[in-house]
């Protein structure tokens, strides 16, 4: 039988855990061939013998620092096919009070999280409308529809992404290309155990206390697997969500209170 994505190359960013390496599995599990990035050359090694191989995929990796955009560009010509499906995808910001905030954290998390998105999206899109398939897919926070007290700097750089996907869209949609948002609510990753334990180093509260009264917010009672989160990227990768694109998909169990 042939997979949904079978014949199609998804270059998968901050693949070594987390969401990004649960999708490079939804992904692979669907017949797509895989190149993972991160900067953890052996985690990506080992990630890269463990993905099921359909048909003809083949998966490598690709070691990459997102935060040293100088040198990305030289470092996608390694990218040995074209690629038919992005995943923008890299660690968030730290945490902490807005108003101290330093310049330099601003500056590295628009670099990591929006000028790295850019320069590999312009690095693949060419590809993409030669075959007349793109789906690029960016992994935010549901912060874009309600900014997350004590993640200040994620949720003003959030904001800019998902106006560049947004402006994207309409430039992208008459070539077959489609760029979406994936938005997860809280999700059981190193990400989500690291903000509980600053939060509670700051706070003084038990880290178990500061989780407790985080999924009590979640209407599903539960925090999200990174399968869930990467169940949603692989069906906006399919040929059969080429009519969506420009949207900001909330995957987050119901916490949002806006419509
Ligand atoms: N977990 C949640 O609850 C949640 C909720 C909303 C939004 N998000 C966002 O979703 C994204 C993924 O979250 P996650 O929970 O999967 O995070 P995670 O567990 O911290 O994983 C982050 C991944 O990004 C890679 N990475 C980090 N910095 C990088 C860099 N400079 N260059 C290349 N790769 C880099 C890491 O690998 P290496 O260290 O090997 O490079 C790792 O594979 C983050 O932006 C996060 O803020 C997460």
């Amino acid at each position: 039988m042939k997979e949904l994505l079978s014949g199609y190359h998804a270059l998968v960013c901050g693949a070594s855990r987390g969401i990004g390496r649960a999708t490079a599995h939804a992904l692979a599990t669907q017949g797509a061939s895989v190149t993972l990035l991160a900067r953890d050359a052996e985690k990506l090694a080992r990630l890269e013998c463990e993905l099921p191989r359909l048909g003809s995929a083949q998966h490598h990796s690709l070691t990459a620092d997102l935060d040293r955009t100088d040198t990305l560009p030289a470092q996608l010509d390694a990218l040995r096919h074209p690629v038919h499906i992005l995943v923008n995808n890299s660690g968030g910001p730290p945490g902490g009070p807005l108003l101290e905030a330093t310049p330099e954290q601003f500056r590295r998390a628009f670099e990591r999280l929006l000028i790295a998105a850019h320069l590999l999206t312009q690095a693949v899109v060419p590809d993409m409308r030669a075959a007349g398939y793109g789906r690029i897919i960016n992994v935010i926070s549901t912060s874009v529809r309600e900014p997350i007290p004590g993640l200040g700097v994620s949720n003003t750089i959030r904001a800019a992404c998902a106006g560049w996907a947004k402006t994207l869209a309409r430039e992208l949609a008459p070539h077959g290309v489609t760029i979406n948002n994936i938005l997860p609510g809280f999700t059981a990753t190193a990400r989500l155990a690291s903000l509980f334990s600053a939060r509670a180093a700051d706070s003084g509260q038990p880290a178990a206390e500061v989780e407790t009264v985080a999924r009590a917010g979640v209407p599903a009672g539960r925090f999200a697997q990174a399968e869930e989160i990467a169940a949603a990227i692989a069906f906006l990768a399919a040929p059969t969500a080429a009519y969506i694109t420009g949207v900001s998909l909330p995957v987050d169990g119901g916490r949002l209170h806006g419509i």
